[in-house]
């Protein structure tokens, strides 16, 4: 099919990361690097498995043909098909080809890229899946936290505040005890898909992924921690996290983030795993899922749009036709379009007061805009049109403060980074025909469509 690219002998220290940036602004094929300096053959990474559409329609079992709002409409009709299909538990498997225990465990043994020119280390997890287990409920979250080599058997896993895998960190933690923690570093793309993206607590990351992938997903207890282990993993590290103070704990960053900056660098802050056991196949490929500047996104889609579109119609929005982001993470991210068909004066404004106080809208927000439905919203450039032409400053703009934000979002001002948590203000941009005198406002200047396509017939352009 063309989809996968061949590169023998980069350099992990920028190459793997210039070859997965300069392929991603092309849009070009993924990456499968082999023979990589210093490692020898079949230590391989992977990388833009997701970055077009094409592929990511592939991984999510749509119909690759699907593009723009078709793709992201057809990901939440199927979303609303969602039934967790129980796990298989299985022996053994071909994880378990290759060990390493305690002291004879090397985590450098495997091709960590320098991603990024100025990241501050190598960071073996970043398409990565943490795995930890609920010390009350027993209920087992997996989650992408990126992961930084921090020693021969140590990793960082900077698993931010209010994310599953911290909250049952925390547990064992104030109970004085280690966490125990499985990460997998290669794997089926519905578990990174299930790992990266919100869900709520109740569901289970792994029966998630069976139900994306048609078919039960094969988990094997882990011999040191018994959490489920990712049966057909490429490499899975076990061990602990243990309750250190932060002076004990070590400069996690920088790291090129996907807002497009190296931020979020911390010292004392990050969790450090001791890895006690490393369970490997022969000829591993690690998923890399490098952030990138955007448009440069890992997944070709804003997925998170799919569920703020889904929360502006739970609230009683009507007539939602579209939302969308373009600098976005699993969430839409800094610059959220949403489209309606307008049906009452004020309308426009209440979308937009829902959507950026709703779960998948908040997190990382600054400009939220509503446009009508004439708009293209996966286009910018008709979206900066709709901005410029039908927003009334004064009544459509409006600022709300301190909401719900990022550690990696770049203005926060250095006085303000605290540990303590993060918020940004947000911009609500009304970027409608004005409600009431919609028949008056003026017409676009712009032939129908149908007439421009018979022109082109008669015409034969
Ligand atoms: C490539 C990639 C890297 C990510 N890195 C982090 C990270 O370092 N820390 C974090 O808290 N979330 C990170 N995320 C977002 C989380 O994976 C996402 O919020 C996920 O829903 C978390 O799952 P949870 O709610 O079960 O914790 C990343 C997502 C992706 C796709």
């Amino acid at each position: 099919m063309g989809e996968v690219k061949a590169i023998k002998g980069a350099d992990w220290k920028l190459e793997i990361g210039g070859l997965t940036e300069l392929m991603g602004e092309k849009e070009g094929p993924a990456l499968l690097f082999d023979r990589i300096q210093d490692y020898p053959p079949g230590f391989r990474i992977l990388t833009n498995v997701f970055r077009t559409q094409k592929r990511a329609a592939l991984s999510l079992r749509l119909d690759p043909n699907l593009s723009g709002i078709d793709l992201l409409n057809g990901w939440r009709m199927k979303l609303r098909t969602f039934k967790p299909v129980p796990v298989s538990v299985v022996e053994g498997g071909p994880l378990f080809e290759n060990s390493m225990s305690d002291g004879e465990i090397d985590l450098e043994r495997f091709p960590a890229p320098i991603w990024h020119e100025m990241d501050g280390g190598r960071y073996l997890g970043t398409g990565c899946c943490v795995i930890t287990r609920d010390p009350e409920s027993g209920r087992v979250n997996v989650g992408t936290y990126r992961c930084m080599i921090q020693g021969k058997n140590k990793v960082s896993v900077k698993v931010n505040k209010g994310k599953g895998g911290r909250i049952a960190m925390e547990k064992y933690h104030q109970a004085g005890q280690p966490c125990p923690v499985a990460i997998s570093l290669g794997q089926e793309p519905s578990l990174f898909l299930a790992s990266m993206s919100p869900l709520s607590p109740e569901i289970n990351e792994y029966e998630y992924a069976g139900w994306l992938q048609g078919a039960p997903f094969p988990v094997v207890p882990g011999p040191l921690t018994g959490l489920p282990l990712p049966a057909t993993a490429e490499i899975v590290l076990e061990g602990e996290i243990p309750p250190l103070e932060s002076k004990d704990l070590p400069k996690e960053g920088p790291f090129g983030e996907w807002y497009g900056y190296f931020a979020d660098t911390t010292v004392g802050e990050v969790p450090l795993m001791v890895v006690k056991k490393v369970y490997y196949r022969n000829d591993p490929i690690i998923l890399g899922v490098p952030p990138l500047k955007p448009p440069n996104h890992y997944v070709s889609v804003p997925l998170g749009a799919a569920a703020l579109w889904d929360q502006l119609e739970q609230a009683g929005i009507p007539d939602v036709k579209g939302v969308w982001g373009f600098v976005y993470s699993a969430q839409t991210g800094p610059f959220t379009v949403i489209a309606i068909r307008q049906r009452y004066a004020g309308h426009s404004k209440q979308a937009l007061l829902v959507a950026s106080g709703a779960r998948a809208g908040a997190y990382g927000g600054k400009f939220m805009v509503v446009v009508d439905d004439d708009v293209d919203i996966t286009n910018p450039y008709d979206v900066i049109w709709a901005m410029s032409t039908r927003c009334n400053v004064r009544e459509g703009v409006d600022l709300v403060k301190g909401v719900w934000t990022s550690p990696a979002e770049p203005a926060i001002p250095p006085a303000s980074r605290s540990p303590r948590g993060y918020t940004m203000d947000r911009v609500l941009i009304d970027a409608c025909r004005p409600y009431q005198w919609l028949d008056e406002f003026p017409q676009v200047n712009v032939f129908p469509k149908e007439y421009k396509r018979d022109l082109e017939k008669k015409w034969k352009l």
